[in-house]
């Protein structure tokens, strides 16, 4: 059986799939280089590290040396389980002299793990990751798990989708609750600035807004989308991010825009973690 080794304490994610859990240790000297040590020993054994890759950039370097160091000791595989995939947003050259990272980085990862595993990844122009991953990649959806939760918690559901990407998730969620939906219209125009169409809502006026998205990182999408709705003096809106990024100040900021509720899956650990995805993961990579 294959042994997990959690990495940037994603313990509480690995501890769900009720199999072997071995320990990676971390040090960082004084100058920021990394000294990564695993404990257990792995020869001729499957692994799969077990981390989110959010703030990607301080934990891309650890990761790769923990995937070199299990091949040195003798792993026959070595597997990612990564619940938030970064890097995905930028899918285009979006400015002259940009590149893709969604591509180098998928280069990246493909070129030191045997698969990986994920969930909600942002697909906007790729439609699928084996367009820019060259090992086996899986991508499950949180769909079930958020429709449950918001059966079990929202009176009279009205979903509500931020921008066109949002439509592959809001309506299999509304659908499977058999509740209606909206689509907005989303302009960004900048990293913190974002507008949002006013949807026709008339009719929705004693329905509870559930918005959702799969990252909320400056929460303006969700902050915008509030307003918006206030405006229409339609009910402050339940907020459900798959994806806890969240940048400093951001969840502050949105909770002083006035939800009813903010939510969001465990993918990565935050105050607002109601929606618990992890089964999702293991049941499929470790089908009983
Ligand atoms: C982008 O299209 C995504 O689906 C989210 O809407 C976006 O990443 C949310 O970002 P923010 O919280 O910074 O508005």
């Amino acid at each position: 059986m294959p042994i997990l080794l959690p990495l940037f304490g994603y313990e509480y994610f690995a501890q769900e799939a009720k199999e072997q859990t071995g320990k990676v240790n971390i040090h960082t000297f004084p100058d920021g280089e990394s000294l990564v040590q695993i404990q257990d020993n792995i020869q001729d054994q499957e692994v799969i590290f077990v981390t989110s890759l959010n703030h990607p950039d301080e934990k891309i370097l650890p990761l790769i040396f923990a995937a070199q160091i299990a091949r040195d000791l003798g792993a026959t595989r070595v597997g990612l389980v990564c619940p938030y995939l970064a890097y995905m947003r930028q899918d285009t050259v979006f400015n002259p002299g940009e590149g893709v990272s969604s591509v180098y980085f998928a280069r990246l990862l493909s070129s030191h793990f045997d698969w990986l595993s994920t969930i909600d990844p942002h697909l906007h122009r790729w439609h699928d990751l084996s367009q820019i991953y060259t090992i086996p990649a899986q991508s499950l959806h949180a769909i079930k798990p958020i429709s449950a939760w918001i059966e079990r918690s929202v009176e009279l559901p009205l979903l509500i989708g931020p921008d066109s990407e949002s439509t592959q998730w809001v309506k299999e969620i509304a659908d499977t609750i058999q509740a209606p939906y909206l689509i907005l219209e989303k302009h960004r125009r900048g990293d913190n600035q974002v507008e949002i169409s006013a949807p026709h809502s008339e009719q929705f006026k004693h329905h509870t807004p559930v918005l959702v998205d799969d990252i909320i990182s400056s929460a303006m999408t969700m902050i915008e989308t509030i307003r918006h709705l206030k405006r229409l003096g339609m009910n402050a809106p339940v907020c459900i991010g798959v994806h806890a990024v969240f940048a400093p100040d951001a969840y502050e900021k949105l909770l002083a825009a006035g939800p009813e509720k903010v939510v969001t899956s465990n993918t990565i650990p935050h105050p607002s973690n109601q929606i618990n995805v992890s089964s999702l993961m293991w049941d499929e990579i470790f089908p009983s």
